[in-house]
């Protein structure tokens, strides 16, 4: 554990959807939580939890900037002493207007700044936090990934799929390298979920999406979040390399 006897919790992507329900979930917990955001929400979010007697601290950084990522790993250092629990939830999935790029529409530029966010910026804040975590023979990291890499998606664009099907390697790696240091590494791969980011989509096409998942409706942020608490308890100590699929049986693997 970290230099208090309190875990601490890096969740990137806090000020929304699906990071902001799993940082509630930890703030209720009691740890400390450290919200990591490009979005400035999250230092009214961190006040709110500071007023409900929890444990917050607000960081604003694009994790498309590799400086910025430096910086603020330095700051998560200095403030708290390392970071017990890393999860990498921030994404994107830029569309045009609404509608998926095609491959044949899709440029470099594109492809690189989905590859960016979605997957070189969870590689450097393992990268950053992992010594910290094998030195204290403990550690959870947690990848928020998609159903999109699990199995074929029509509403998914391919740098998306491609970047989050790359997070379940790299997850898988670091789970074997780590496994005997007490850190796991697992991911959790949504269906489509109710947030901000879903509603960047044509709402019929949402509409479809939960008329054609078995469970018949979108997934909630919190239902997420709760598989993301319980693959950073000391209870899924033994879970190291999985993907759960959180989807209504969207996909069934
Ligand atoms: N919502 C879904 O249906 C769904 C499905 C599968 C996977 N996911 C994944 O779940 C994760 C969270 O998605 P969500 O639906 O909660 O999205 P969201 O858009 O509601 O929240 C994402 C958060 O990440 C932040 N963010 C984005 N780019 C950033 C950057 N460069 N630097 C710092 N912060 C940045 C945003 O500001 C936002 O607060 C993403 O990785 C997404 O790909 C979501």
């Amino acid at each position: 554990m970290s230099s208090s006897t309190q875990r601490v919790v890096l969740v990137t992507g806090a000020a929304s959807g699906i990071g902001l329900a799993t940082a509630r979930r930890f703030a209720a917990d009691h740890l400390k939580v450290i919200l990591l955001d490009r979005s400035e929400g999250v230092h009214a979010i961190a006040k709110e939890f500071e007023q409900q007697g929890f444990n917050a601290l607000a960081l604003v950084a694009d994790l498309g900037d590799v400086e910025q990522i430096q910086r603020a790993s330095e700051t998560v250092k200095t403030m708290t002493g390392g970071c017990d629990i890393l999860v990498n939830n921030a994404g994107i999935h830029p569309k045009r207007n609404g509608i998926t790029i095609s491959l044949e529409e899709m440029t470099l530029e594109d492809w690189e700044t989905v590859f960016r966010i979605n997957l070189t910026a969870p590689f450097l804040l393992c990268q950053k936090f992992i010594g910290g975590m094998k030195a204290r023979q403990w550690g959870r990291i947690i990848n928020v990934t998609s159903r999109a890499a699990r199995t074929y998606s029509d509403r998914a664009g391919t740098h998306y799929s491609a970047s989050k099907a790359g997070l379940i390697g790299m997850t898988r790696k670091i789970a074997g390298d780590y496994a005997a240091f007490g850190v796991t590494a697992n991911c959790v791969a949504p269906g489509q979920i109710e947030t901000p980011l879903a509603r960047t989509s044509d709402p019929k096409v949402l509409a479809n999406a939960a008329k054609t998942t078995p469970a018949g409706r979108l997934g909630t942020a919190d239902e997420v979040a709760s598989s993301i608490q319980y693959l950073a308890s000391d209870a899924a100590g033994f879970i190291t390399g999985a993907v759960i699929d959180v989807n209504g049986g969207g996909f069934i693997g």
